[in-house]
């Protein structure tokens, strides 16, 4: 039997919302019902955020009410507080998550409050999602560096990783941010987390910064990671992580791990016309994260 690996595509949401000039909202849902028919069965549509900090999706309920959805595909979203919840219940998602840091820096610039008021801001949401049958993905950043603080903790990961499962998460997304991490830094941080929480619960997120996203993926691997982030065309970064360029792209990622013999289900062809779909929006060079 093929090894399988679930690619989590997170393009649109966190390819998109970066960019600095509003994209309309029809073309986000051309590219999301594209990729709807490429084989992905997870798709991050958009997140539920104040439109004063990400611009970008403020047509997060206009983009889910315009998608064609695809029975086999997961729509996702990112929900910070109770009302990007309740958007998300109203625009019918099927899943969606929170997203914490693992440095308190990233944490104030990103979500606006340190990380125990992140987790306590997040229970809420836990208990209204949990009402809802609604599944809930952990995002932690930050988890090899933080562009404020600099190097992070594997223990500071542990803990909120640790609090996230508690609270009802299915699942945590290790995010390389800033894309600061060597396969040694995931190693370590695995080797850290691996006795707490079992592989089957962690993904990996990793941006393409230093060009060690695929080497980081492949460290992953080898603790029997399984689910990994990556974004079309490798778009993206976070308006609030300077550095954080490009997401892995995911022809780059599924490409790798064919040739390694795994099966992602992902059709190439499909792949490259969403591609080419993105080269259409003429999207503007980065913009400088710090001026948001
Ligand atoms: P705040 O300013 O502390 O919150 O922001 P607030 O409650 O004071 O609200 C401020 C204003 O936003 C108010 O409007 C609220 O109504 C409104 P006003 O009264 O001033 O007109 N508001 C909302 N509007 C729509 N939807 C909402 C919402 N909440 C409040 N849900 C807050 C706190 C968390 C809201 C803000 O900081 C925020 O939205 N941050 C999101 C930042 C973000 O989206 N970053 C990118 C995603 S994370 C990422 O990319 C990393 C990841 O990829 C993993 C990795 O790479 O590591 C996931
Ligand atoms: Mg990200």
């Amino acid at each position: 039997m093929t090894d399988r690996v679930e690619i989590l595509e997170v393009g649109p949401r966190d390819g998109l919302q970066n960019e600095a000039v509003m994209i309309p909202a029809e073309d986000k849902i051309r590219l999301v019902n594209h990729l709807s028919h490429s084989g992905l069965t997870h798709i991050e549509v958009t997140s539920f955020v104040s439109p004063k900090w990400v611009p970008q999706m403020a047509d997060a309920a206009e983009v889910m009410a315009g998608i064609t959805r695809n029975p086999g595909v997961t729509y996702a979203v990112l929900t910070p507080n109770l009302r990007g919840l309740e958007g998300a219940l109203a625009a019918d998602a099927n899943e969606v998550a929170v997203f914490g840091a693992a440095s308190e820096g990233f944490s104030q610039k990103n979500i606006n409050c340190t990380i125990a008021e992140s987790l306590a801001r997040f229970e809420p949401v836990m208990a209204l999602a949990r009402e809802n049958n609604l599944p809930v993905r952990g995002y932690v950043s930050c988890v090899v560096a933080c562009p404020y603080d600099g190097k992070t903790a594997p223990e500071m990961v542990k803990q909120v990783a640790l609090s996230l499962l508690e609270m009802g998460c299915y699942e945590i997304s290790l995010g390389d941010t800033i894309g600061a991490g060597h396969p040694e830094d995931i190693k370590r941080l695995l080797d850290h987390l691996i006795p707490h929480i079992p592989a089957a619960k962690l993904a990996g997120h990793f941006h393409d910064t230093g060009n060690r996203a695929l080497a980081n993926v492949d460290a992953a691997m080898t603790y029997g990671l399984r689910r990994f982030d990556s974004a079309v065309g490798g778009l993206g970064g976070c308006p609030y992580a300077p550095g954080a360029k490009g997401n892995l792209g995911t022809m780059l990622l599924a490409q790798h791990l064919h040739v390694q013999g795994y099966e992602t289900g992902l059709d190439l062809n499909r792949l490259a016309e969403a591609e080419q779909l993105i080269q259409s929006f003429h999207l503007a060079p980065k913009s400088d994260p710090e001026a948001m």
